[in-house]
């Protein structure tokens, strides 16, 4: 059998307090700061896993990129720390699981401290729910007292005499549109989207408005959005609860024929429950009419950019593009929108049936039908959606 260590793999000194009461006995206060080492391993379905200083040692030691058999290696090190990075899935055995795993991320070209940052942010069963209530608890005072002063509002690099004022233009059309773009959190759950509001909001974000043989074999698509080197890796990803002639159901876009690929069809209360889940139990998304998840397809951009040290920031950036748009088709048709970055994204992969080696969540979007009542939060303080109380 032959091993060599995952392709990418991070080290952190992850610092934390123990209590040690053998220290109070010398007069000290007995609080030890002890210094854990977390590897992560991107391609390992733990993605973060603690290694003792000799692991961390063996780990460094052995090739990532040539491999090694089990006997050259057992007459160097202690079979019983090879045998336990192979378990930290950190020593990968040609053939298994592991390896499998590991050629994918390798084909894919990440830049390894992206992939730590990526495959370590994301959650599995969260429920933000209990903090979200706390936060709203928190009186404005409360808020410094916890956290202290905020930085300022502006950043401010002369005297205001010496700032140069630009004229502010008449207000059109795009400046009422913008005004109304408040994140919605009071959807409508007694009446449905019409098809053809759900049909506009997707095409204006997500649809194809041309394609476009850049090279030989190499298509790229213009949309209504700007996307790194025109690659468009973002894919959406439906949950439809209430859309007049869609059954709810789980559904893929299809950017270029402007169609829904059904995956997966739910009754309304487990199409309510995969809502919760998805947004990490934030009850004011639940009810949204449509849920968009943007999932970057990382080969798609990596095959261009690879392990390039912007490429992952690019993928990011494109959802941010991506969001805002689905905010402004929703809002030109008086309709609510948002954008949350607290997500499930394990159980969202789970639910689309996404390997996330391949394609994964960045955040969860969606859109709907207002409420006629500001039940949840929203912040509009130019009052352009909510009259003033
Ligand atoms: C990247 C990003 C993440 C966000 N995450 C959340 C979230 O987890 N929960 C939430 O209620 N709102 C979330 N929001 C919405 C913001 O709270 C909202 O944009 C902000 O309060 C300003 O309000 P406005 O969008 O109505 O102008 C997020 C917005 C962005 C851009």
């Amino acid at each position: 059998m032959r091993l060599r260590r995952c392709a990418h793999l991070v080290i952190e000194p992850r610092e934390r307090l123990s209590f040690d009461l053998s220290l109070l006995a010398g007069g000290a206060s007995g609080v030890r700061h002890v210094v854990d080492l977390v590897a992560i391993v991107p391609h390992a379905p733990a993605v973060e896993v603690e290694l003792s200083a000799d692991e961390a040692a063996l780990a460094l030691a052995v090739s990532s990129a040539e491999w090694s058999t089990e006997d050259e290696l057992a007459q160097l090190h202690a079979p019983a720390l090879l045998a336990s990075l192979r378990t930290k899935d950190v020593l990968v055995a040609e053939g298994s699981d592991a390896d499998r795993r590991d050629r994918v991320v390798r084909a894919a070209h990440w830049r390894p401290l992206a992939a730590a940052a990526h495959y370590a942010s994301r959650w599995q069963g969260v429920d933000v729910e209990q903090a979200g209530r706390d936060l709203a608890e928190n009186t404005r005072s409360a808020l410094v007292d916890h956290l202290g002063e905020a930085p300022p509002v502006v950043r401010e690099r002369c005297r205001p005499d010496e700032r140069v004022s630009l004229e502010r233009q008449a207000p059109t059309a795009l400046d009422a549109l913008l005004d109304r773009r408040v994140t919605c959190r009071n959807f409508d759950r007694t009446r449905a989207l019409s098809l053809a509001q759900f049909s506009s909001v997707l095409y204006r974000t997500y649809g194809a408005r041309a394609v476009d043989e850049y090279a030989p074999g190499v298509h790229l698509l213009k949309k209504g959005v700007p996307s790194a080197g025109g690659l468009h890796p973002t894919e959406a990803y439906l949950l439809v609860q209430r859309v007049d002639g869609v059954a709810p159901g789980l559904y893929h876009y299809h950017p270029v024929d402007h169609a829904l690929e059904p995956l997966r069809l739910v009754d309304a209360e487990e199409a309510a429950a995969l809502a919760r889940r998805f947004v990490a139990a934030q009850a004011w998304f639940v009810d949204a009419h449509v849920m968009v998840v943007p999932t970057s397809r990382f080969a798609r951009t990596f095959w261009k950019y690879r392990r390039h040290p912007k490429a992952h920031r690019a993928l990011i950036l494109d959802v941010g593009h991506l969001s805002q748009t689905m905010y402004l088709a929703a809002t030109e048709l008086g309709l609510g929108a948002f954008i949350t970055a607290a997500v499930n994204e394990v159980d969202i992969e789970q639910a689309f049936d996404l390997d996330p080696l391949e394609e994964s969540p960045l955040a969860v979007t969606g859109f709907g039908l207002r409420g006629a009542e500001r039940n949840e939060m929203e912040f509009d303080p130019l009052h352009a959606v909510w009259p003033a109380t």
